[in-house]
């Protein structure tokens, strides 16, 4: 029976992949952190299958025991702290975790190292936010990185350090660039759940408004649950190497709010949405769009749900979940 191995196994991804690995037949261990982690019920209910293990990203001896104990063919590394807007914050934080925290994982890999003839198999999840005030566009593996966010700046490091351990000890290692990907597990704090979520609580009338930041920023935006099957391709190929995950489209915040209140029924999105100041970020990612080529030919992967799909996936969740929260 194959291993695998996730950190951030919380996360709307670490979720999907974990779904995704149990139904290959694969046994999942997930790290989390944390003395009494308050999600870690919800993984024990959801997923059964998932055997957690203490760990954190910050602590190497803690992710060499948990890969020693765990002896995973293959390592997903999803874990971070993933919202943009709060490492500006915390942007110190920020570079612990997303930045450091993969040099850790690396370092752990190379200590515990898998069986001889089956070294253990290494993702990072890379992102499109690295590209930031974007040089090209469309955006390839190719094209030079403009951070805007300490998140940003932490995944170019998370990037570069994969390649780096790749290039210097023969790591298996590959980084997936991964565009923004969504669905019904997306955060609320993320601006498509956070307008599918909020128009659907203003329908059954517990919301009068939705208050947003910038609704011209464009973004290349697919499924998760797309996206998660390309991580494992990635790891099933002879030779370790990076690709770009996007659909080839992008979009206004201000058509994603269109298409969600159309979709809710509550006609024009403008008498709704106000917009405040504090939801602004200090620097912009304004346009994203990637181009997938080369995972399209590479790995045979393609997006199977379109935009339209995915507002009307995240709408219907969002109607019932909000509903049924009422109806308790
Ligand atoms: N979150 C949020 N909340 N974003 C808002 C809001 C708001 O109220 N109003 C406008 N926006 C704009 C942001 O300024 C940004 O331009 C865009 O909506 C998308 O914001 P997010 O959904 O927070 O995602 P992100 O693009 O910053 O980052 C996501 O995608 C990356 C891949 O490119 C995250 O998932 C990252 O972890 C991921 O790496």
């Amino acid at each position: 029976m194959r291993k695998a191995f996730i950190t951030g196994i919380t996360g709307q991804d670490g979720r999907h992949l974990a779904e995704l690995l149990h139904s290959k037949g694969y046994k999942v261990f997930g790290m989390m952190k944390g003395q009494h982690n308050p999600r870690s019920e919800m993984i024990r209910d959801e997923f059964p299958f998932v055997e957690i293990v203490p760990g954190d990203l910050t602590d190497l001896t803690s992710l060499v025991t948990a890969l020693e104990y765990a002896q995973p063919d293959e390592f997903y590394n999803l874990g971070a702290i993933s919202f943009v807007a709060m490492s500006f914050n915390q942007a110190e934080l920020t570079a612990n975790v997303t930045g450091l925290g993969v040099l850790r994982a690396l370092e752990a890999v190379r200590i515990v190292g898998g069986a001889q003839n089956n070294p253990i198999r290494f993702y990072q999840a890379s992102s499109s936010e690295m590209f930031g005030k974007v040089r090209e566009v469309p955006q390839t593996e190719l094209t030079p990185f403009h951070p805007r966010s300490p998140y940003g700046v932490a995944k170019v490091f998370g990037h570069n350090i994969t390649m780096n351990y790749r290039e210097s000890y023969g790591l298996f290692a590959c980084s997936g660039i991964l565009f923004n990907h969504e669905g019904p597990r997306r955060g609320l704090e993320f601006v498509t759940r956070k307008i599918t979520n909020t128009a659907a609580r203003i329908k059954l009338g517990v919301e009068k408004e939705l208050v947003l930041g910038n609704i011209d920023a464009k973004r290349d935006w697919g499924y998760a649950g797309d996206y998660v099957k390309a991580m494992w391709l990635m790891l099933q190929q002879d030779e370790p190497d990076d690709y770009v995950v996007a659909t080839g489209e992008t979009h206004s915040v201000e058509e994603f709010l269109e298409i969600t209140f159309s979709k809710v029924g509550l006609g024009d999105w403008r008498q709704f949405v106000r917009q405040d100041q504090k939801f602004f970020r200090p620097a912009e990612v304004d346009l994203l769009i990637g181009d997938p080529s080369k995972a399209k030919t590479k790995l045979g992967w393609k997006p199977e749900v379109s935009f339209e799909q995915l507002v009307d996936m995240m709408v219907t969740h969002d109607l019932e979940y909000e509903s049924a929260r009422l109806n308790k």
